[in-house]
């Protein structure tokens, strides 16, 4: 029987990536079963947010003429900007670099410290920087035969360091596993953390020295090291749920968490590192760590902002509305499965679930209402029996699935429903009730349907906030909260609505698309000739695609400028387009621009161009001005250093 309170995670993320569909993945999923939890009254904590410590971020920040502090605050904007346009409603977005953090990993280690849980020894071994993980002889030789990785990717490392005593907790992990089956999820997840368990356990070397790497949490005791990012990550949980190393109890109100919502990429930090931390702790364990799968694109190649295959949800949401991306990333896979994305299959996902079956069953029945009976909700004597079971069913599976983290199978449940009502309005054919002047016939049926409607927006709050509410709005549904509770407890399943409430026709609420939104479309532009009469334009040196292509244009931000000392009108400026380093660029706009006024501006940056000297110092790009003014009103505040200009 779950308790009153309910605590689900998603990873952090590491916020010197971009934002892509993979990240928003599991926050949507994550925020539809925190936002089910509140419906049905349960207090609620929902974390996400980021992950900043580490060598990656100190190496960029380091190229870029920042404190790896300054650096985190300018990436951290991007994370929570596309989380809130994806409508994320999290009750706390952690940071590894806020304070009570760090103050819990602080505790934390000097705990385990105390209880002879961490030692010093040596370490020699391979380190894969890109992941911040040690790798053994034989992962590193595999990973660079596949081609996956270069021998540059590995460094080799000897030093002193300090382990935790992981391969102690071993046997307790696979009790624990064995005990409780959907610990660990879904069933292919768990057996492949008790595979792993089966070799031999090792111990987890849990600092780096500072000498090598320090943008980190300083070991308690011993300043010449900081914590290993991972152990600093995961224990944002706790941070999340108010822990205290002095015995203080009152996190338990929170913990043990619900859900740790992860990738499948990153199980064996949860299932095993994290899980015999909280041993050593002697904190209990999560009640489940939901491990996911991975989202492609449709040719099957993994995303990757270098292959440039990388989703923008912005232009998903631009395109098809917030409630339709959403919609999508719940309703496609199995949560745990791997997915295919195509824009093809969003498009067809989009016009047959929300505009032809809810959509249009909305909309005629709203339409036919408003029509033949008037704009409030019809009178009837008793729901149809038939569609009252169907909705019944559909209520209580779609609970039961949303609470297990099964979307997908929650929303097909519904659709049945949904389904259901557009195939009665064919089969009762309230045109000819209307016109045999059947008007109690009509009203029943007209009712069932707007009842349907209600079932539908009530279900779908956590899926598509905006859309439901605007679907409940259009049916004249009040409290919702209270109305979900009695259509849960099968109190009143198509019996929500007040006979007499306003309805509101108001457009579609999903409109169809006959093609493929503009924004979407040119990505893909056909190639196609055009009549030279058809070209009323003057005679230019036209070029042809692949030369524009040629050309590769970058959002850059100028993070220094300076007079040039050799030159009256050109400006030095340190322009950061997104790479390890910034970039010099000469630019002729002394006058124009003090260098003072230039700082911090968004800029169009021809990258590609062959870096030469001016006046004794190298240019290394070009920055697009017209009018004495910079052009930047081609970059929206949504664009980061490194985005391409098209
Ligand atoms: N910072 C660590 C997590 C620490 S949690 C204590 C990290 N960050 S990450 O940004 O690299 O990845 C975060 C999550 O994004 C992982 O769960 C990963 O599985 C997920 N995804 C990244 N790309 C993905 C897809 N293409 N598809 C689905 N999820 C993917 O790891």
């Amino acid at each position: 029987m779950p308790g009153d309170t309910f605590y689900i995670t998603t990873p952090i993320y590491y916020l010197n990536g971009h934002p892509h569909i993979g990240h928003a993945y599991t926050t949507i999923v994550a925020d539809a079963a925190a936002r089910w939890q509140r419906l049905k009254g349960r207090e609620v904590r929902f974390m996400t947010g980021t992950d900043e410590h580490g060598q990656k971020v100190l190496e960029a920040a380091e190229a870029l003429g920042l404190s790896p502090q300054e650096h985190t605050d300018r990436l951290v904007v991007h994370w929570k900007a596309t989380f809130e346009r994806l409508g994320i409603a999290h009750d706390r977005f952690i940071r590894t670099t806020d304070a009570d953090h760090v103050a819990l990993v602080t505790e934390v280690l000097r705990k385990l410290y105390e209880a002879g849980e961490i030692y010093r020894g040596d370490y020699e071994g391979w380190y894969l920087v890109k992941d911040e993980v040690f790798v053994t002889e034989k992962e590193r030789e595999e990973r660079i035969a596949s081609g996956e990785l270069a021998e540059q990717d590995f460094r080799r490392i000897t030093e002193a360091n300090y382990f935790f005593r992981m391969s102690q907790h071993r046997q307790a992990l696979l009790d624990h596993i064995e005990a409780h089956p959907n610990f660990i999820q879904p069933e292919n997840r768990r057996n492949e953390v008790l595979g792993f368990l089966r070799q031999d356990l090792g111990d987890l070397c849990i600092s780096r020295p500072r000498s090598r790497m320090s943008w980190g949490i300083e070991l308690p005791f011993d300043p010449d090291f900081v914590c290993y990012v991972w152990v600093d990550a995961l224990l944002n949980y706790l941070t999340g749920a108010g822990f205290r190393a002095d015995g203080d109890e009152a996190y338990l109100k929170w913990w043990p968490v619900d859900y740790h919502l992860i990738g499948k990429d990153i199980l064996t930090t949860h299932a095993v590192y994290w899980t015999t931390m909280l041993f050593a702790l002697g904190v209990r364990q999560p009640q489940h760590i939901f491990a996911h799968g991975w989202w492609i694109s449709s040719d099957g190649a993994k995303m990757s902002k270098s292959t440039g295959n990388v989703i923008d949800v912005g232009l998903l949401c631009d395109a098809f509305g917030v409630d339709a991306t959403r919609y999508f990333f719940l309703r496609e896979i199995r949560f745990g499965a791997d997915g295919g994305f195509s824009y093809d299959g969003f498009l067809s996902r989009y016009n047959t679930d929300l505009a032809n079956d809810l959509g249009n069953l909305a909309h005629r029945a709203l339409s036919m209402t408003t029509k033949w009976l008037g704009a409030t909700v019809p009178a009837r004597a008793e729901p149809d029996a038939a569609l009252r079971a169907i909705a019944e069913r559909a209520a209580s599976a779609f609970d039961q699935h949303l609470g297990v983290l099964e979307p997908k199978e929650a929303i097909e449940a519904l659709w049945e429903l949904v389904r259901a009502g557009n195939k009665y309005v064919d089969d009762s054919e309230p045109w000819a009730l209307n016109k045999a002047g059947k008007t109690e016939a009509l009203a029943s049926v007209m009712r069932d349907l707007l009842e349907i409607c209600a079932v539908a927006g009530l279900l779908l709050q956590p899926v598509m906030p905006g859309k439901a509410a605007e679907l409940l709005q259009k049916v004249g549904l009040d409290n919702p909260r209270a109305q979900l509770a009695s259509l849960l407890s099968a109190e009143r399943v198509l019996d929500l609505l007040q006979e007499g409430a306003p309805l509101q026709l108001g457009d579609p609420l999903f409109p169809r698309f006959r093609e493929m939104p503009e924004s979407i479309a040119s990505l893909f532009v056909p190639e196609e000739t055009m009549d030279e009469a058809d070209v009323p334009l003057p005679e230019l040196e036209w070029i042809e695609y692949p030369d524009f292509a040629k050309l590769l244009l970058k959002v850059g931000v100028v993070l220094q400028a300076s007079d040039h000392p050799n030159a009256d009108k050109l400006l030095v400026m340190k322009v950061d387009v997104g790479e390890a380093r910034p970039r010099t660029i000469c630019a002729g706009i002394k006058g124009t621009f003090s260098p003072e006024e230039l700082v911090g501006r968004t800029v169009v940056v021809v990258a590609n161009l062959k870096p030469r000297k001016l006046r004794g110092i190298p240019s290394e790009g070009m920055i697009l001005a017209a009018g004495g003014e910079i052009v930047t009103d081609l970059v929206t505040a949504k664009a980061a250093p490194g985005d391409t200009v098209r």
